[in-house]
């Protein structure tokens, strides 16, 4: 059966970990100049947006080609996809020509459909619910620092969105304490959260959901956040700055967590909005080591899939 890598919980906890190893390990290898392995020779990802992207399109398009692939950049406008093909028929077309197809779009539930048609496996590249891709580089950047999973508590301050959603689903397999702390109408979706829990009891993670961002940071190891609005939420971006605005990454945030907290962010930040460009820029900001791991950790999860 073809491997699709859709959620976090798609894995089992010793296949994430097993990820982040190779990770490790592919990031070693290019750090010392080895690119010696082309087991993607031969082979074609399709690499499919129907938003914008920097990380993921380059990561991904770097990551096929050090890995000895072909990979193909399909822009929704460019392809019969943005003009009515269905989702369905393009899912069958490109399996016909390609061995692993990276999709970033608006609903999962057309991830999950383009999923289900697809012969060939398909990585999620980011949806309104999720973006697995990008919280295997985060867990990853404070495994590098900090050398363990259990015992680690994560607060993320902000928008109950795609990123939030897939840190729930790193909890619950990691076995990381998570505190989300978001404002009454921003909160993590109930389902999602409610499953993150139940999945939780496995590993043993302590999740919890507060309005209170000096609750979430207490004790904590890395401070996380993300834009207020996210892409296809344009319209609403005024309203969310005004639920959001006590809700900044800043310094005396900061001062309240763990001392030798780590703050990460997906990226693109808008400074002054979510966090202070103070944060962004410190010492204890590991935001570019983390964006540098998103190639390596797709590189590792091309090979698993393959
Ligand atoms: N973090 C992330 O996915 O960035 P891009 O939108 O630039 O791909
Ligand atoms: N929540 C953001 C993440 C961008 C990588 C968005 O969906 O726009």
């Amino acid at each position: 059966m073809k491997k699709d890598f859709l959620t976090l919980l798609d894995r089992t906890t010793d296949e994430l970990k097993h990820l982040i190893d190779e990770a490790i390990r592919l990031k070693k290898e290019r750090g010392a100049g080895i690119l010696r392995n082309t087991p993607l020779a031969g082979k074609s990802v399709a690499l499919i947006f129907e938003k914008s992207s920097t990380r993921t399109r380059v990561s991904f398009d770097v990551g096929v080609s050090e890995l000895g692939g072909r990979p193909i950049y399909l822009s929704v406008s460019d392809i019969q996809l943005g003009r009515g093909e269905s989702v369905s028929d393009t899912a069958r077309v490109l399996s016909r020509y390609v061995h692993i197809i990276m999709i970033r779009t608006f609903a999962h539930s057309r991830l999950e459909e383009f999923a289900g048609y697809a012969s060939a496996p398909v990585i999620n590249g980011l949806t309104d619910e999720y973006h697995p891709c990008q919280i295997m580089a985060d867990v990853m950047t404070f495994y590098e620092r900090f050398g363990i999973y259990r015992g680690i508590k994560v607060a993320y301050i902000g928008d109950g969105n795609n990123i939030a959603h897939s840190w729930l689903n790193g909890a619950a397999r990691f076995g990381f304490d998570l505190a989300i702390a978001s404002p009454g109408g921003c909160e993590p979706d109930k389902n999602i959260t409610a499953l993150a829990i139940n999945e939780a009891k496995k590993t043993g993670a302590n999740i919890i959901i507060t309005a209170d961002p000096a609750e979430a940071v207490n004790g904590a190891d890395v401070v996380t956040t993300d834009v207020w609005a996210s892409m296809g939420q344009e319209k609403d971006a005024a309203r969310k700055s005004e639920m959001l605005k006590s809700y900044q990454v800043n310094a005396a945030l900061m001062k309240a967590a763990g001392k030798d907290a780590v703050f990460l962010h997906c990226l693109p930040a808008h400074k002054g909005e979510e966090v202070t460009e103070e944060v962004f820029e410190s010492s204890f900001s590991l935001v570019f080591d983390e964006a540098e791991n998103r190639l390596h950790v797709q590189k590792a999860i091309m090979l698993d899939i393959i």
